[in-house]
């Protein structure tokens, strides 16, 4: 019988089931436990997974059954476990964002290098069949010249959502639209179109009062490519309404909204195209509405992928390394928000963003 592939996910909150879900419906892998500081949700989770629970991320570590360690913990603490787990010798998907800074993402990778594992990050939008098709059109020059690549995402969030988990109303922890819900469609557009060159944001408060983080950002970003491009992001919307990216260029346009291709235009119309328009579906949720308003098909791609990576021995489909310009960018807005003035590469640290 072929190897099953054993996963350890870490932290067991809202995201959690989605890792487990994805475990579960991708070949060849399967969950062996889940740690929590808090013992009790790890429980609840294990039981509804048929798992075990550790008492510590040592045991988790310590266990031969798992090759993959998913990290679902709060943004801040991804760090610590992920050098743990590599050290460990276990190849790691995190979530996103990668942490708080480049220093200690750049500190992951390296650890990850020097104990030859795999290191990949759930920005699972990455996958959809709508954003591949775009990427594809992009890299046989169907645009032709890129001009704009645009994400809007006017979702919704209730005040509750914020204080539902006590680093959610935390700056410093990564729960600011921008770096918290934001950051997939920026991640879309840095790798359709990226890397940036230069990114100016302004960012407010207009629907949470009493919560100290930005709830709404709106954007302008040129890109080193010297396509131009417009950033949207809120939790402030209600009701919510499907995120959209739009690409355009001297010969073409392509539009995603939610999962779902929503215009597909090119001079050089091809056969395939008419495939293409019927890509997504339009009732699928995307997060719109509710933090857990989504599906696990595209993290159970990126699961799944861990999986093939580790059996044939190849680069897994979205590395971190991929996922380090797109947090420059997140950074860079901050930046540029909290000082009033465009931020241009090189993209650097500075921490006093978070004061
Ligand atoms: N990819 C996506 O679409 C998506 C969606 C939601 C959240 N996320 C990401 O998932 C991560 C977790 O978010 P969430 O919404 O599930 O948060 P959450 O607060 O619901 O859950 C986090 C869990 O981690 C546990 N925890 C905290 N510190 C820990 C530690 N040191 N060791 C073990 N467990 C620890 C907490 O007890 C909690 O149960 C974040 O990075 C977030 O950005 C990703």
């Amino acid at each position: 019988m072929d190897k099953q592939f054993g996963f350890g996910v870490v932290g067991a909150g809202l995201i959690a089931p989605f890792h487990l879900k994805a475990i579960r419906d991708a070949k060849g892998g399967y969950a062996v436990g889940i740690f929590d500081i808090d013992k009790a949700k790890a429980q609840n989770t294990a039981q509804d997974f048929n798992a075990k629970t550790f008492e510590t991320l040592e045991q988790m570590l310590e266990d031969k059954n798992v090759d993959v360690v998913c990290v679902a913990t709060p943004n801040h603490l991804h760090r610590d476990t992920v050098i743990k787990a590599a050290q460990a010798g276990k190849h790691i998907l995190t979530e996103k964002p990668p942490a708080m800074s480049l220093g200690e993402t750049d500190e992951m990778i390296e650890a990850c290098q020097k104990a030859n594992v795999k290191f990949g990050c759930f920005v699972q939008c990455r996958v959809r069949k709508a954003i591949q098709a775009i990427k594809n059109a992009i890299e046989s020059g169907r645009f032709g010249k890129l001009l704009h690549a645009d994400a809007y995402m006017k979702w919704y969030r209730g005040q509750d959502y914020y204080t539902s988990s006590g680093w959610r109303g935390q700056q410093k922890s990564g729960s600011g639209v921008t770096v918290a819900q934001g950051f997939h469609y920026i991640d879309l557009l840095q790798y359709l179109a990226g890397p940036a060159a230069k990114v100016e944001a302004k960012m407010t408060n207009i629907g949470h009062p009493g919560i100290k983080l930005e709830d709404d950002v709106i954007a302008h970003i040129e890109y080193a490519n010297s396509a131009k491009g417009v950033i949207q992001l809120s939790t402030a919307l209600w009701p919510g309404t499907d995120i959209r990216i739009e690409i355009n260029g001297t010969k073409g346009t392509a539009i995603m909204v939610g999962e779902k291709v929503h215009t597909w235009k090119f001079q050089d119309e091809k056969p395939e195209d008419a495939e293409i328009r019927n890509i997504g579906n339009a009732s699928q949720a995307t997060g719109a509405g509710g933090a857990a308003d989504f599906g696990h098909v595209d993290h159970t791609a990126v699961v799944q992928d861990m999986i093939d990576s580790i059996k044939n021995n190849k680069e897994v489909v979205i590395p971190v390394k991929s996922v380090r310009p797109t947090l420059e960018i997140v950074l860079a807005m901050y930046q540029s928000a909290k000082y009033g003035k465009a931020v241009s590469s090189p993209f650097n640290d500075d921490n006093s963003i978070w004061d």
